[in-house]
Parts: C-alpha cells; structure tokens; sequence
C-alpha cells in the first residue's frame, strides 16, 4: 500500500524535473494533484482500509501531498526566475543612455498675447467680458451708427451666413469685437435701467472678414476692445488709460501720439501710434519711413452707441479702443507674414 504511494510520489517529481514553463507546469498539477490524479484517488480509497489502518495512511498520503506541493511551488519559483533572466538577457537595457526628452505643448503665441494683453488690463481695473462670434448685422453694423449701405462697412468686408431671407438683418461673423459694447452695455443697463451702472471692461475674441488672405490680410484674427462708460469720463481718461497700457505693454521708454480718424461709433475718433521700435523713429521700411507704428483704434463712444446701449447720453460719456494681438506681435517680433498664425507649422510655433 505505502510502496503504491512513494510510487505515486516519484512519478510526479520526475515529471515536474520535465517542466520548463506556466503552461506545462498548470498541466503537470492537473494531473499530479488534480481531482482525478492518482494521489487523489488514493485518498478516496482511504475509506475502504480497516481502522487501524486508516491514520498512517492518511499521515503518509498528506506528507506526499505536502510534498509534491511545495515541489511546485519551489519549481514555479525557478521557472519565473528563468523567464526573468531570458528577457534580461535578450532586451538589455542601457541603463546609462541620456533620457528623451518629453516634448511639452505651449500655448499659441496669439494666445499668449491675448493673456498678455488682458492681464494688464486686470490690473488697471478691466473686466473680461466675452460675446459672441456669430451675430446679427444689427448688433455688429447698426446699432454701432453703421446704417445699412453705409460706406464705412467698405472696411471690413463681411461673412454673412444667411444672405437672404433675413431681411434688413441677416446673421454674420463678427467683423470686429465692438457688438460687445452693445450686449455689454444693455446687460449692464439691464440691472439698473434708471441709473445704469459704470462699465470698465475688456472684449477679446475671434473676428472674421471676407478678406483675400496675403502676408497682410487673413480672414480671420483676434482683437480685444476695450470700453469705459461711466459720469465724468473724458478724452483726458482715454489718453492716459492707452499710454500706460502701452508703456506696461511695451516698456516706460515707449513714445505713442494720437492721430485724428473715423470711425461711425466714435466721436472724435483717433488711431494711437507708437514710435517705430525697429529704428527708433528715425524711419526704415517696418515704419514706411513715418517712424511709427499704428497699434490701435479708438475714441469717444458715440452719442447713438450709448443710447442704443441704454446709458442716456446726457449723463453717461465713454471711450473705447480696437487693438489686434497678432498685429503687436507682429510688430514687436517682426513677423512679416500673417499667414504663420494659422498655417498650422511647428517651426513657427515653437520660436514662442
Ligand atoms: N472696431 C474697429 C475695427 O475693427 C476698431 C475700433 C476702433 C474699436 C475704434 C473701437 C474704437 O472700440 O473705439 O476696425
């Protein structure tokens, strides 16, 4: 009976010597120690000894059990260490190579600006206010005093999205941020309509134009206006506000000059210029030989604009401003072609 099991006992271990991997060593315990195996069988027979006999064969059919299970887990041990060291041996690793380097993303340089930009502003009092980019030919022509057929939408040639069926005032891409001011000023009015409070604010965002695209027009560029409404608010408010921005922009050694110009929804209107940085105002072909650079619209809010905001004109003045992010950047960095801001090119991108 006990020679049937030391029996039983050498046949597995001679067979686990065989096994070289998981798959045959999962086999090998099927057989050797699964429910039909020999020694499983053997301990069902158990019932059929006498009494006296029954310990010592079940002690002894324990020990092999024990046995040959520690036999596997002692030969589970040497196969894992051997498959450890065969892909050690086979994908060595050169621990001592430099590292890659993880490319890291950035921000698009008109992004950058537009922050630059608007964290100046938060520092001089600005709040961010953001409108839409799809709007109404009233909200960006009309109610800023451009009436239809007027010629001072000859400037900024327009995407209309519905050319007909909508009448008087069909739906376009923004041309310029300035339909802001409108929804700004009547969700300000909105909350106080007999004493609308005071509005300092600044409206970033994508506009668009029926532009062919060269190296210096593109359909499509970012500006962030700025609009200040309030009692009391002055020309004298406008000047100051846009030179500091300037010289925080630009630096304190930057000069700027206004000059008189158009525009419907200002009354008087300027354009704000700033001392050609590549020459230092002494002329060069950056600057067309005038030694300055434009860097931005603005004036007055016209008398009409306020009021089709809600802010009586009789009380209420204000001053607003147009300025393009790209274009400062162009200037500062001397970018000759616009068509790098959205062509999309690594090289480009990665010099900011
Ligand atoms: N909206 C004008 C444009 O896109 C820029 C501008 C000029 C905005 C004067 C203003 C302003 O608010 O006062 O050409």
């Amino acid at each position: 009976m006990l020679d049937k099991l030391s029996e039983i006992e050498k046949t597995a271990l001679e067979s686990l010597a065989h096994v070289r991997d998981e798959t045959s060593l999962e086999s090998w315990r099927v057989a050797h120690l699964g429910r039909s195996s020999p020694l499983m069988t053997w301990f069902s027979d158990l019932g059929d000894l006498s009494k006296d006999e029954r310990p010592s064969a079940g002690q002894a059919a324990n020990r092999v059990k024990s046995s040959l299970e520690s036999a596997m887990q002692q030969r589970q041990i040497e196969i894992k260490s051997a498959v450890l060291a065969r892909s050690l041996e086979e994908e060595k690793l050169d621990v001592t190579l430099p590292g890659r380097s993880i490319q890291r993303g950035r921000l698009h340089p008109s992004t950058q600006q537009l922050r630059r930009v608007l964290s100046i502003l938060a520092d001089m009092g600005f709040q961010v206010y953001l409108s839409p980019e799809v709007e109404t030919d009233e909200m960006n022509f009309q109610l800023l005093n451009f009436p239809p057929h007027h010629p001072a939408r000859e400037m900024q040639d327009s995407l209309y999205l519905e050319a007909a069926g909508r009448g008087e005032n069909p739906i376009l891409l923004r041309t310029h941020t300035s339909p802001g001011q409108i929804r700004a000023m009547r969700e300000f009015a909105a909350t106080n309509p007999t004493q609308p409070p005071p509005i300092r604010i600044a409206l970033p965002g994508m506009c668009f134009r029926h532009e062919q695209i060269t190296a210096r027009t593109e359909i499509q560029f970012n500006q962030v206006e700025g609009l200040v409404v309030g009692e009391h608010i002055t020309f004298a408010d406008l000047k100051g506000t846009l030179t500091d921005f300037a010289h925080r922009m630009f630096g304190q050694q930057a000069r700027t000059r206004f000059r008189a110009s158009y525009f419907p929804f200002t009354e008087p209107s300027a354009e704000m210029d700033m001392e050609c940085f590549v020459c230092g105002g002494k002329g060069c072909p950056v600057c067309k030989q005038s030694g300055w650079l434009e860097i931005l619209g603005c004036g007055m809010v016209h008398p009409l604009v306020l009021q089709n905001g809600g802010y009586d004109p009789r009380r209420y003045t204000g001053y607003a401003w147009g300025m393009g992010p790209e274009r400062q950047l162009m200037l500062r960095y001397k970018i000759e072609d616009i068509r790098y801001f959205w062509g999309n090119d690594v090289r480009f991108l990665e010099q900011f």
